[in-house]
């Protein structure tokens, strides 16, 4: 029984014609396993039914319902090209980039909540006011402005047409999250210098460095391979599987040092003179509850990531030069 599979859901979700999975062509079943690898769960595979896909797809630029896919017309009898140039699912992650851009903003809000409401607020003057910053910059920064840059090809429209800008708004959201990120940093030092505490002792600090220098590292690399003209065509393809396996640890570098710096923070304030942590006060428990906003933003971030169904499929990749 092959219900699980994709194909098995246009005809019995009735959007597709009255053919069932047992009346399929036999010679059409690898063709079906094939598609089954590229289409999301709920599209149907229209070159081996008569079946209409229940959501839109966009081929080519324009929205259809039919999947009148080229190589997989109603005659393909499972020998045809399977669809993967020109097919792009446009739904679920659109939906998807919402409920993160969702997460991602309260996160924010949170995070400058918390230092407004029960820190004190903000200011540039070397005092506790200015280390508030540190949490907002890095946060902003290091986790969503970076989370939202990493998912610029996920979004379907950036798989038609010239690589160009896409890995230009790639390059500049990135960019725009490390000059939030070294902000942050001055915030934390200066506030650390000003008020003679120690530097780096705390596995929060490193875990945070270690992000930070390997974000640098992953920017400059990410430029000089992708962006400078004359880096060699070979060099693009074995450094591109190590960019995108950074590309994810920076992300859950930046989770934990957030994570731990929010701990940290928690236990350097609500100390026994003033409010227990112990006691779970509504400050911890309003800065816990922005931990696991992180948790959950970072998660479905390195979720999408990795969802063989978003990524760009390997037919178009070769069909644009790295560099274009
Ligand atoms: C990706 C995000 C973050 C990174 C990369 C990061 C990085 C760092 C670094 C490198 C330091 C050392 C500064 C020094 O030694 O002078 C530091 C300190 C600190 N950070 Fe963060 N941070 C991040 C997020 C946060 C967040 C969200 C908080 C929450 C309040 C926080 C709280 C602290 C605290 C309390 C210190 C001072 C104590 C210490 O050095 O550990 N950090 N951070």
């Amino acid at each position: 029984m092959e219900t699980a599979q994709p194909w098995a859901t246009g005809p019995a979700g009735g959007t597709g014609s009255a053919q069932t999975e047992a009346g399929a062509p036999p010679d059409a079943l690898d063709h079906r396993a094939a598609l089954s690898s590229l289409l999301p769960v709920s599209m149907t595979c229209a070159g081996c039914w008569t079946a209409k896909t229940p959501f839109p797809i966009v081929l080519q630029g324009r929205a259809r319902r039919d999947a009148e896919v080229p190589g997989v017309g109603r005659g393909c009898k499972g020998g045809g090209a399977v669809p993967a140039a020109g097919v792009m699912p446009t739904f679920q992650f659109l939906p998807f980039l919402a409920l993160l851009g969702t997460l991602g903003f309260l996160c924010v809000v949170f995070t400058g909540f918390w230092s407004q409401h029960w820190r004190g607020g903000f200011a540039w003057d070397g005092s506790a006011k200015m280390f508030n910053w540190h949490p907002v910059f890095m946060v902003t920064g290091m986790l969503v402005l970076y989370g939202g840059a990493v998912l610029v090809y996920r979004v379907p429209s950036s798989w038609v047409g010239p690589k160009l800008p896409w890995k230009l708004l790639h390059a500049a959201l990135t960019l725009a999250a490390f000059v939030l990120v070294v902000l942050g940093l001055v915030a934390v030092f200066g506030f650390h210098n000003a008020q003679n505490i120690p530097n780096m002792y705390s596995l929060h600090s490193w875990l945070g460095l270690a992000a930070v220098l390997l974000f640098s590292c992953q920017w400059l690399m990410g430029f000089a391979t992708f962006l400078l003209p004359w880096s060699p065509a070979w060099l693009r393809i074995i450094y591109k599987p190590i960019h995108v396996f950074f590309g994810s640890t920076i992300l859950a570098l930046a989770m934990a040092a957030s994570i731990s710096g929010i701990n940290e923070k928690l236990f350097f304030s609500l100390t026994n003179k003033t409010v227990p942590y112990a006691k779970l006060p509504p400050e911890a428990w309003f800065a816990n509850s922005l931990g696991m906003l992180i948790l959950a933003f970072g998660l479905l971030v390195l979720w999408a990531l990795a969802m063989p169904a978003w990524k760009r499929p390997e037919s178009l990749e070769a069909q644009q030069p790295l560099l274009h």
